[in-house]
């Protein structure tokens, strides 16, 4: 299975998700290609078995204008989308928690719920990363036949 996973990160919550989302797959027997969304050089989206679409949110709920840029270079709504996303309940409590994932996840119409990480995945909530995971590719697994 080919996944890329592209992602966002400036203080490196989505950067810890993302490589550890990346560790399961690989452990798992997938071949995973990381790309920082908006900012490393356009990718085909047609070619991966599954993508997985990275973000913090900001500015009161906004989905960073490099995974926009990231949305409009595919050009496309890929059907094999998954989002993930890390935010902080401080910045607005729950209204504008990872507000882009959720944004994100219905615009490509995710058969998957975004995952929502309070800052670092670290510590408990590796937990909740690999069982959102697992459920992802369950269902990629049951869909492959
Ligand atoms: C100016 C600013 C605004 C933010 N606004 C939100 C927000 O509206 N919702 C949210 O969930 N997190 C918000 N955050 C928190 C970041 O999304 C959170 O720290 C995230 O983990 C950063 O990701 P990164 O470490 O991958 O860069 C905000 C952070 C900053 C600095």
């Amino acid at each position: 299975m080919r996944v890329l996973i592209a992602y966002l990160s400036f203080s490196g919550n989505t950067k810890e998700t993302a490589e550890m989302i990346a560790d399961m797959l690989e452990a798992d027997g997938a071949t995973v290609e990381m790309h920082r969304a908006g900012m490393d050089f356009p990718v085909d989206a047609s070619v991966y078995d599954l993508i997985f679409l990275g973000t913090f949110t900001w500015d009161m709920g906004a989905t960073p204008d490099e995974v926009k840029d990231f949305v409009l270079e595919v050009g496309y709504k890929p059907d094999n989308v998954a989002v993930f996303g890390t935010g902080d309940t401080q910045f607005g409590g729950d209204d504008l928690f990872c507000r882009a994932v959720d944004k994100l996840a219905r615009f490509y119409g995710s058969r998957w719920p975004g995952l929502k990480i309070e800052q670092s995945p670290r510590g408990s909530q590796e937990q909740r990363v690999e069982d959102w995971l697992k459920g992802v590719l369950r269902d990629v697994k049951s869909l492959a036949g």
